[in-house]
């Protein structure tokens, strides 16, 4: 995810059970400028693998020679293309989803990628299609099975519903069966059990959650577990939610060597991590303002002491 899954966010899902992990997207453009920022979303370290490297760009030659200069640049173990960005700057260039209703294009990108980096996987991420009128996802996936790509992942969303609405799975599930490659279902999952449901549903080969990691890392080692035994894991208690909060913090300082840049970087990030916890609201307000590792610690301190006292209260 654009934004959020850096480095240290992938190593702190890699730690709570993740088994894949992926680059927030990068444009094949940006690999030939071997500008700082794309540097910085390359960046992974060995304790991430197996890492794929998502690129984005709608110019199969430039996608393939992108798609070498990052193997050889940083090894990483398969290659994933985005055909599902929804976002303005990326579809009017026809990048992202606006390649599924080129599918002469998309098709042309997924095979010169496959021949550039061969025997190296490329992998792909769709949406089901790029509105109501137009859900191509099985006819997408048979193409780019065609050409090479080594496993599908699906967002059961169109590019027109963003992020709004619920991710369709029986289109996700006909994409599954449909598809002889591993297809891997993704949109809306939230919890254990629902990936336990959409596996027993589909033929999905894995499942891949977005948005419910920003505020519960955890939640891959809950589903481990809950696959492997049908057991509910415990989320972690309030102290270790806010110790791995200061952790993610800390890494953030190291990583930027500039705290107060590094910290401010990190509130909108702070505010997802407290989504569900007693007073949400006036921590989200309080984030907005910090600058440094001291505030952060200083909010988590008065929070537990807080919480402390309430359960106290409810004890006595
Ligand atoms: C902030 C943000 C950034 C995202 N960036 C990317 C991206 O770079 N590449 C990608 O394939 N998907 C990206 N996505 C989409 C997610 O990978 C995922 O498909 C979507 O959020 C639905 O899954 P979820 O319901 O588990 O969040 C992004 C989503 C969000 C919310």
């Amino acid at each position: 995810m654009a934004g959020v899954s850096d480095k240290i966010f992938r190593q702190l899902c890699k730690e709570n059970g993740a088994d894949v992990l992926t680059t927030e997207f990068v444009s094949a453009e940006g690999i030939f400028r071997r500008n700082e920022r794309t540097r910085e979303y390359l960046d992974f370290d060995e304790v991430e693998r197996p890492i794929g490297v998502q690129l984005f760009g709608a110019n199969a030659e430039h996608m393939a020679e992108a798609a070498r200069q990052v193997v050889d640049w940083v090894r990483p173990d398969f290659i994933d293309l985005n055909f599902g960005c929804p976002v303005n700057k990326v579809v009017s260039k026809n990048g992202g989803s606006a390649l599924l209703k080129d599918c002469p294009t998309l098709s042309s990108v997924a095979a010169a990628v496959v021949q550039a980096v061969a025997p190296l996987p490329v992998t792909a991420k769709i949406r089901i299609g790029w509105d109501a009128d137009s859900i191509n996802a099985v006819r997408v996936a048979r193409i780019l099975v065609e050409q090479g790509i080594a496993a599908i992942t699906v967002h059961g969303r169109t590019r027109a519903q963003g992020y709004s609405g619920a991710a369709d799975w029986i289109i996700i599930a006909e994409v599954a069966a449909a598809a002889s490659v591993p297809v891997i279902g993704n949109g809306d999952l939230s919890d254990p059990a629902e990936v336990a449901k959409r596996r027993g549903e589909t033929r999905i080969a894995g499942a891949m959650i977005g948005r419910a990691a920003m505020s519960a890392p955890w939640i891959f080692r809950q589903t481990k577990q809950y696959l492997a035994n049908g057991q509910i894991m415990d989320a972690p208690d309030l102290t270790e939610k806010w110790d791995l909060i200061l952790r993610h913090c800390q890494l953030a300082v190291e990583e930027w060597g500039v705290e107060e840049p590094a910290i401010r970087s990190l509130r909108a990030r702070l505010m997802a991590y407290s989504k569900g916890f007693p007073g949400s609201k006036a921590l989200r307000e309080k984030f907005q303002h910090v600058s440094t590792l001291i505030d952060v610690s200083a909010i988590a301190q008065q929070h537990l002491q807080t919480a402390f006292e309430s359960s106290a209260a409810i004890a006595a």
